[in-house]
């Protein structure tokens, strides 16, 4: 096991396209760390450079305190599990595991090698599937398999790239559990490629966020999600994503296309100087006014909307709210919609509400929104002004 260093790691392809630009971070033993982004922000560039299948341009690779840069990759000692899981049709599930192990002539006897086979199956629950082909079994077996290859050899770390994205939804769900369980029981540092919220959110105990190879930010889910440093974050992370709309900044009120909420003194003085902003909230901070609880009533900001679509989900439903936006406004919204791998040109507001809630499309319904959940950020370099310290959890 091991802790892995990122010091201000650069890459550029032939063409000089800096893939990967200065990033820095540091991964502690035991840690699992997921790395997520857009399509082409660099996650398995940044994977590859760990493992040493891929030069690093610049910058510092540390393992265990040594720096490997220029060590080739089976001297790193890490364990790679990639999508299509690269196992062996000819070979049965059990010599597919002891592959490793046989490929480092001479080092294990065969009675080792059984060993640490048979444990690692036991695991993995593949005791019975062990003299089967893997032609025969299914996605999620294969995976497991894949990661028995991964386990034998007592790797420092595991290095998945979108492990789980051939499977279907409900063994995507199901192996995502699995490899919780397992990595927190092998306690392994693990950096983990996806572009799934629901496992960046579930698995990592941190999350590091990419934009065209550069570092957003590295942070615990929660704090991901309650304090997105950037619109970039803000948008990314959460589904269905954060709401944006523009906010007028007058007379120590913004005012919304909905509403206008008064600002407290220490918001007004974050948001000082500023004319225009784009306002932030989730579409969990909204409610039925008529069943709203009584505090968030009392702490936000009650309006009527036309809601033009409503999709009802059975525990929830979501009703779209559309909305008009200065050019400003619109043109930042559109450039993030883009860096979010987006298509929607529409402005509108999605809120979630419970199921019971008695909404019609096209007639006007009452809506609650919580405003100590609203993020304020600045339309130019998307920078969150109303960041505040969230609290974790505490541990038992
Ligand atoms: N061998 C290569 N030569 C030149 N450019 C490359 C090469 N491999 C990747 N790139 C470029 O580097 C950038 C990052 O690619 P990378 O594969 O790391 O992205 P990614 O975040 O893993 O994307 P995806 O989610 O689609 O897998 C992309 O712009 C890509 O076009
Ligand atoms: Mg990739």
């Amino acid at each position: 096991m091991a802790a892995i260093e990122l010091k201000n790691i650069v890459k550029e392809y032939g063409d000089g396209f800096p893939a990967v630009n200065d990033v820095s971070i540091d991964i502690a033993d035991g840690e699992f760390m997921i790395l997520v982004g857009p399509s082409g922000c660099g996650k398995s560039t940044l994977l590859r450079m760990i493992v040493g299948l891929e030069d690093i341009t610049s910058g510092d690779m540390i393992i265990d305190g040594v720096r490997v840069n220029d060590k080739a990759p089976r001297d790193r000692d890490l364990a790679m599990v990639f999508q299509n899981y690269a196992l062996y049709p000819h070979l049965t599930v059990y010599e597919n595991i002891a592959f490793p192990l046989r490929l480092q002539k001479g080092q294990h006897s065969d009675a080792e090698i059984d060993e640490k086979v048979r444990a690692a199956s036991k695991t993995l629950e593949l005791d019975e599937h062990l003299d089967r082909k893997p032609g025969n079994l299914s996605g999620g077996q294969r995976q497991r398999v894949a990661m028995g290859r991964a386990i034998v050899r007592d790797a420092k770390a595991f290095l998945f790239d979108e492990p789980l994205s051939n499977l279907d939804a409900k063994l995507r769900g199901q192996m995502r559990t699995e490899i919780s369980r397992l990595q927190k029981s092998l306690g392994v540092t693990t950096v983990y490629v996806t572009h799934d919220q629901t496992e960046a959110l579930t698995l990592g105990d941190r999350v590091a966020v990419l934009k065209r190879g550069v570092l957003q930010q590295c942070a615990s889910p929660r704090e991901l999600y309650d304090a997105p440093v950037n619109l970039f974050v803000a948008g990314f992370i959460g589904s269905p994503p954060m709401n944006f709309m523009p906010a007028e900044v007058k007379d120590g009120r913004i005012e919304l296309p909905f509403a206008s909420v008064e600002l407290d003194a220490e918001t007004r003085a974050k948001v000082a100087g500023h004319e225009l902003l784009i306002a932030g909230v989730r579409p969990e901070h909204f409610a039925d006014a008529a069943l709203a609880d009584d505090k968030v009533t009392a702490r936000g900001v009650t309006f009527t909307a036309d809601v033009d679509v409503v999709e009802w989900l059975g525990n929830e439903q979501y009703a779209y709210i559309p909305f008009d936006a200065p050019p400003a406004v619109a043109e930042k919204l559109a450039e993030l919609e883009s860096d979010l791998d987006g298509e929607s040109s529409r402005h509108q507001i999605v809120v979630s509400l419970d199921a019971e809630s008695n909404l019609k499309p096209g007639r006007p319904f009452e809506l609650v929104m919580d405003t100590t959940r609203l993020h304020l950020f600045v339309p130019e370099t998307g920078e969150n002004l109303t960041l505040a310290p969230v609290a974790e959890p505490a541990e038992a």
